[in-house]
């Protein structure tokens, strides 16, 4: 199976600080692959160089099997590559359906189609299940966390996304609501989509993923099949860059 995402020997740094070191990482369509690692490994950094926040210092970023340059946000975005951050997602002084279309607002003439948007909204949110949200004429600044999420997810399917790339979406969440988004990102991804979910929960990795690559002082450790790893193998990784057979030799070399 080729993989819809593909990094290859990607390096990164910031200054004279080197953040990412020869950075592999395949995420394949009906997939959630969960990139885990501790704090300041290079998760964000290596998401942020996929999405064309950062430009990457060497390596290669393939799709779909074909080489392509993503030199911003807006080049992601055309190949199909949503990123969900956080804090950065939506703009709280906007409703649901305005946050769904901003940038990408659909017109009739000069007026904004107001109807054909929320109606796609809609049915966005509903063809995924969400059925928490009262309104989608609601001021994004009244949702709950796990709501923010639900309606940033709905926007990358709005968007005929191909890869989702979520960061840390449950972090500030609930069990209930942590348990919402965790069933979406799997929906997604049994609808065909490459899902990449950061996550510092193993619970949630093992819940909802198919593959893990454990990330360890910016050099990738290991991406190894969800079901051929145990809890406590993938802690290892996490915090010492290997774990028995698995994982960097020396501590650098895979
Ligand atoms: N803009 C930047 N300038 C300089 N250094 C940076 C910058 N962004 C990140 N770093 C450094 O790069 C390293 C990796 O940071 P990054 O945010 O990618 O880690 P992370 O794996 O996402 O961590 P966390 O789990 O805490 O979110 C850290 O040492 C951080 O200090
Ligand atoms: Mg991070």
């Amino acid at each position: 199976m080729t993989p819809l995402l593909e990094v290859r020997g990607i390096d990164k740094s910031f200054g004279p600080v080197k953040v990412l070191h020869n950075v592999e990482l395949s995420a394949y369509p009906g997939e959630v692959t969960a990139l885990v690692g501790d704090n300041g490994a290079g998760k964000s950094t290596l998401v942020k160089c996929i999405g064309g926040i950062y430009p990457i210092d060497s390596g290669q970023l393939l799709f779909d099997g074909k080489e392509v340059h993503v030199h911003s946000p807006r080049d992601a975005g055309e190949l199909g590559i949503e990123i969900v951050y956080q804090d950065l997602a939506l703009c709280d002084n906007l409703d649901i359906v305005q946050n769904m279309f901003l940038g990408r607002e659909r017109k009739n003439g000069v007026f904004l189609d107001e109807d054909s948007m929320e109606e796609l909204a809609e049915k966005t949110l509903s063809g995924l299940s969400v059925r928490t949200v009262k309104s989608i004429r609601q001021q994004v600044s009244s949702l709950s966390g796990g709501q923010r999420q639900t309606v940033a997810i709905a926007k990358a399917v709005l968007w005929n996304s191909k890869v989702v790339i979520l960061d840390e979406p449950t972090a500030a969440l609930g069990v209930a609501q942590t348990a919402q988004v965790l069933e979406l990102v799997r929906r997604l991804a049994d609808t065909g989509l490459a899902v990449v979910l950061i996550s510092h929960n193993m619970n949630d990795v093992f819940a909802v993923s198919d593959r893990i690559a454990a990330l360890y002082l910016g050099r990738m450790a290991a991406q190894v099949k969800t079901a051929d790893v145990t809890h406590a193998q993938v802690v290892e990784l996490i915090t010492s860059g290997r774990s028995g057979e698995l994982g960097l030799k020396n501590g650098v070399t895979p």
